[in-house]
């Protein structure tokens, strides 16, 4: 595995913004006990106190926008079954389910220099969460009460990821990825408000969705998915 420089704080806003310091060093992983303005996906905040693991790496590699998608949530899911033997599913875009609640999720961005800034909260040893959160969130300790050493897990999710990267194969990951996603009784917003409920047929390369009733839709023009 390539050395990737660590870099590890015990309370920061967000590794996600705090790692652009450190391009230079990529690649990098940005790492903090706790943060106190965690970054969501599409300008939402992510409750990320003590306990969780957050962790945002960047680097730069050639023509893997379209895989990166597919990629993380299943390099996620292969190092948390490494610890916790559970059924572990995908709500698209990329959130990781278990038991119907979100154990983890992702925001990839890229910078105008080409890194890619991939950012990764999984709720490992947090147990408990704000009102808003408490129907729809869970962590590693709420499913098997047991605590999770979270620089182990850290390290085994980049040794699985730039082990598959470099050897990637776009059309292997999306088998693999429909495989885990959630298909039944999803409801979905899009961004111009109008709502449905869908059964998904398949996710296609792009994140396009086929519907179980032929509908396709671009993962671009969904506001918001949730289970029904
Ligand atoms: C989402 O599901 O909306 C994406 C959540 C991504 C959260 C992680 S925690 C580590 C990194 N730093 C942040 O501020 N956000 C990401």
């Amino acid at each position: 595995m390539q050395r990737i420089k660590t870099i590890h704080f015990k309370k920061i806003s967000s590794t996600q913004k705090i790692i652009r310091y450190f391009l230079n060093f990529s690649p990098v992983v940005v790492v903090a006990d706790e943060q106190t303005k965690g970054m969501g996906r599409l300008g939402r905040s992510w409750f990320s106190p003590k306990g969780g693991l957050w962790f945002s790496f960047a680097f730069k590699f050639k023509n893997i926008k379209n895989i990166l998608p597919f990629l993380v949530p299943l390099t996620i899911i292969e190092t948390l079954k490494k610890f916790a033997n559970l059924e572990y599913r995908i709500l698209i875009p990329n959130d990781i389910y278990v038991k119907n609640k979100k154990l983890s999720g992702i925001l990839i961005e890229k910078t105008k220099d080409d890194y890619f800034i991939i950012g990764i909260g999984i709720n490992t040893n947090n147990t408990s969460f704000p009102d808003n959160l408490k129907e729809q969130a869970i962590s590693l300790k709420n499913l098997t009460g047991n605590n999770y050493d979270n620089q182990k897990i850290l390290k085994t999710f980049l040794g699985i990821f730039f082990s598959k990267i470099s050897k990637s194969e776009e059309r292997n990951f999306i088998k693999k990825f429909n495989n885990y996603v959630i298909k039944d009784k999803l409801k979905i917003t899009l961004k111009n408000r109008e709502k449905l409920v869908c059964n998904i047929k398949e996710i296609k390369p792009n994140l396009r969705i086929i519907t179980k009733n032929g509908l396709e839709i671009n993962i671009n023009t969904i506001e918001k998915i949730r289970l029904l």
